[in-house]
């Protein structure tokens, strides 16, 4: 799908553009790394400026392609419009969106911290859907594009102790689904993607320490097999063996049963109970 993007669109001499939400470090920085690999222009967007500008000037020193990059606060209202003008701002056309801003949350959700449940809200379900819905029409008008909606493994059943987290990124996976159905006839991709646990910031962020089984998957795991899946409109899109067994097992296990396990694994497993 990607080398097809790269194909259509420079028989029209256009260079593909993308927009990245959260590519000042883990998966959205390496989402931009291997998307300016494959000659698309980039729009990268997260809080922090300095640390957009040193991926954009690690990715300008080995290709030509146009980087811009903005420090936008994507919990804040009518994010997803801010994102779009500015979008709008540099090219008319978006080939591939991925909305992969997001952070998680440890703990007993009665002692959580209002404010930081609403932005998890407005970052994980307000700005997925609403930007979907503002990028995706001249995808399906142009029947060319993609939208790559970064959930998570935790997203496949509830988890006591990530309560708001696991919600919100099956929030993501249902609504991406859906969507995902409806676009295919206008032969645009909506992907979403499945990650478990990826060696990044996103852990230390939110104050938790995972010691898994399995070995972490690298943001470079995640991104290639995200892109890849592009081709094949496989959705969603599940990282590595234990991925794949939680994405088909699960399933069939009683709810009370995973919930659970999950929740004595993520207090047993977590540095901060
Ligand atoms: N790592 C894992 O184990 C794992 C597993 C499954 C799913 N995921 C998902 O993968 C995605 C990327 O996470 P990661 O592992 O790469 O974590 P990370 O290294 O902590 O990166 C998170 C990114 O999101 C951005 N972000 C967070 N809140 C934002 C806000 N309010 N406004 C703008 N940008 C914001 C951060 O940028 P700034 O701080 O500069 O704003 C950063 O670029 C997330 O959606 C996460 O839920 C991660």
């Amino acid at each position: 799908m990607v080398e097809r993007f790269l194909q259509n669109l420079s028989m029209k001499n256009i260079t593909p553009f993308a927009v990245i939400t959260g590519a000042s470090r883990g998966i959205g920085a390496e989402y931009a790394r291997a998307l300016a690999a494959q000659g698309f222009d980039l729009l990268l967007v997260a809080r922090d400026q300095n640390r957009l500008k040193e991926i954009s000037k690690e990715i300008q020193q080995t290709t030509s392609i146009q980087v811009w990059t903005e420090a936008l606060d994507l919990a804040r209202p009518h994010a997803a419009e801010t994102l779009y003008s500015l979008a709008q701002s540099f090219r008319p056309h978006v080939s591939l969106l991925v909305n992969n801003a997001g952070f998680g949350l440890y703990g007993l959700f009665a002692d959580m911290s209002l404010p930081t449940i609403q932005d998890m809200l407005q970052v994980h379900i307000h700005l997925t859907t609403e930007s979907t819905r503002l990028f995706l029409p001249d995808m399906m008008n142009r029947r060319q594009g993609a939208i790559i909606n970064v959930a998570s493994v935790a997203g496949f059943f509830p988890i006591p102790y990530m309560a708001e987290y696991s919600a919100t990124k099956a929030f993501i996976i249902s609504f991406s689904e859906a969507v995902a159905m409806e676009a295919k006839e206008s032969e645009v991709t909506i992907q979403v993607c499945c990650p478990g646990y990826t060696e990044t910031d996103f852990h230390k962020t939110a104050g938790h320490c995972p010691r898994h089984m399995a070995p972490p998957h690298t943001p470079q795991d995640v991104v290639q097999k995200s892109l890849k899946a592009l081709r094949s409109q496989q959705t969603p899109v599940t990282i590595g063996w234990h991925g794949l067994a939680t994405q088909w097992i699960t399933p069939f296990i009683p709810k009370k049963w995973l919930m659970r396990l999950s929740a004595r694994f993520v207090r047993s497993h977590s540095s901060s109970h």
